[in-house]
């Protein structure tokens, strides 16, 4: 493989006589995947400028030299006429070595930095901005979840433990468990939000810089504050450049998401399958079947479900990359943006797309009816009502599974078994128990914080729909 001269522009000139072998250089670029992050890079690229200004490192005419330059680079890269170079290693050599190509005091842009901090920094304002997409897109997702509740609230559907039938709850209560669940996912991204927002710009290559840089000038620049505007910055060079537990927190927080997002899919697969009936997923977001012209496939809860395995993955991927790293920055660290890129990509494709599908998602308000119209789901309420005429609870259980086993083999629903029936498995049990079969006393019944009761539902509804539209 014919090897390249090295030429000044490069992270090789100096030290090397010869450039990268192709292959070599086919392998360790970067440039394939980090090209996104080439705004902030230039955004990065000014602010220190800026600050290499402010302490006395660049005069005015070569910051803004530096500034108009980047601007322009940044103009001609969202105009799709950049020409990036595999061969200058990354985003960050390709943009200095543009820079400095155009511009002659290009070349000071470097003071005091290093790509280590560099790319911390970069990845860090990317991610900072994704997050706050993806939140805005999780409060959609709530909202979609809440609204279907809204359209269908009296609608009751047998809930499941085991997934086999256990007690009436309304479909909306179902929902907003969900609901419920992603705002602890919304609450986790922007806790972990609070630590990416962190300036680790001059820490250097590993040991910060002899150069009198202002550190928390920088920051200010980059919006890299508190609630307080105080700047935040890295404490620790080593730890700055070495560390990308930023990015762990975020992947894990976005593996928890999907997984949220993969049960609620789960639950959509079943309730829209023949067998239960519940809902029906509009043509749109649906699919149909190659051979079978009878299929519509719930293919979005599926691919969502099925995605869960990557975000999952991705985590596990990074975490098993650190895992074995001597401080400070090691090439294995470049191995964290394609994670990173594809769980960001995945969890922002799969939150706004199950939301608009909710939005055109119908509840079979019959095929609810019938499933819940079963007097067993209530026999709970009948433990519940001989604990209130005064029966131990256990014993009370005891009974109604009596009746449960008589009623089975009279071959009868349990309210259908006779006044002298009931008396015959416990003299406790009058008539006026099998006014607990109600399903309407029975909703009104559930009144404590969290229960599915009518009251309850209608509060937490009112409370996120207030909460989300705010
Ligand atoms: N492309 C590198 C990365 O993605 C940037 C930092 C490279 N630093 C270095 N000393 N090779 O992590």
């Amino acid at each position: 493989m014919p090897k390249k001269k090295s030429s000044q522009i490069t992270a090789r000139s100096g030290r090397f006589t010869d450039g990268p072998a192709a292959e070599a250089n086919a392998f360790t670029n970067s440039v394939k995947f980090d090209t996104r992050l080439a705004h902030h890079d230039i955004a990065g690229s000014i602010a220190h400028a800026r600050m290499l200004h402010h302490v006395g490192l660049l005069k005015e005419k070569e910051m803004a030299g530096i500034v108009a330059g980047l601007e322009g680079i940044g103009a001609d890269i969202s105009r799709g006429k950049f020409k990036w170079r595999a061969e200058l290693e990354d985003v960050h050599m390709n943009i200095e070595a543009e820079l400095t190509r155009r511009v002659p005091a290009g070349a000071k842009l470097h003071t005091g930095r290093s790509r280590n901090d560099q790319v911390a920094l970069d990845t860090r304002m990317w991610l900072r901005e994704e997050i706050c997409e993806l939140a805005n897109e999780i409060h959609d997702l709530q909202l979609a979840l809440v609204e279907l509740g809204e359209n269908n609230l009296k609608v009751l559907i047998p809930g499941y433990t085991h997934l086999q039938r256990a007690q009436p709850v309304f479909l909306a209560h179902h929902l907003l468990a969900y609901v419920e669940m992603f705002e602890r996912d919304y609450e986790r991204l922007l806790d972990c939000l609070v630590r990416v927002n962190v300036c680790p710009l001059g820490s250097g290559a590993i040991a910060g810089t002899t150069l009198p840089l202002d550190r928390e000038y920088v920051a200010c620049e980059l919006g890299f504050v508190d609630a307080h505007d105080k700047p935040m910055v890295t404490q620790n060079s080593m730890d700055a450049v070495a560390d990308r537990d930023f990015v762990v927190e975020f992947c894990s927080v976005a593996a928890l998401l999907a997984v949220h997002q993969s049960r609620l899919c789960e639950d959509l697969v079943l309730w829209s399958s023949s067998e239960f009936g519940y809902i029906t997923i509009g043509d749109a977001f649906t699919t149909g079947s190659s051979l079978m012209p009878q299929k519509k496939n719930p293919d979005i809860c599926e691919l969502t479900r099925g995605k869960t395995g990557r975000v999952i993955g991705n985590l596990v991927s990074l975490l098993t990359t650190l895992k074995g790293l001597p401080l400070t920055y090691n090439s294995d660290l470049q191995e964290d943006k394609e994670r990173l890129f594809d769980t960001v990509d995945t969890v922002r494709a799969t939150v706004p797309i199950l939301a608009a599908m909710l939005r055109d998602t119908a509840v079979n308000t019959k095929a609810c009816a019938a499933a819940v119209n079963d007097p067993s789901l209530l026999a709970t309420d009948l433990v519940d009502w001989l604990v209130l005429e005064g029966m131990p609870f256990r014993k009370a259980h005891h009974v109604v599974g009596k009746l449960i086993a008589l009623a089975e083999a009279k071959k009868k629903r349990l309210n259908q078994l006779t006044p002298a029936q009931l008396k015959q498995v416990d003299k406790n049990l009058t008539k006026d128990a099998l006014k607990v079969f109600d399903l309407k006393t029975a909703m009104a019944n559930r009144t404590t914080i969290g229960s599915p009761g009518k009251i309850e539902l209608k509060r937490r509804l009112a409370y996120w729909h207030k909460f989300l539209r705010h």
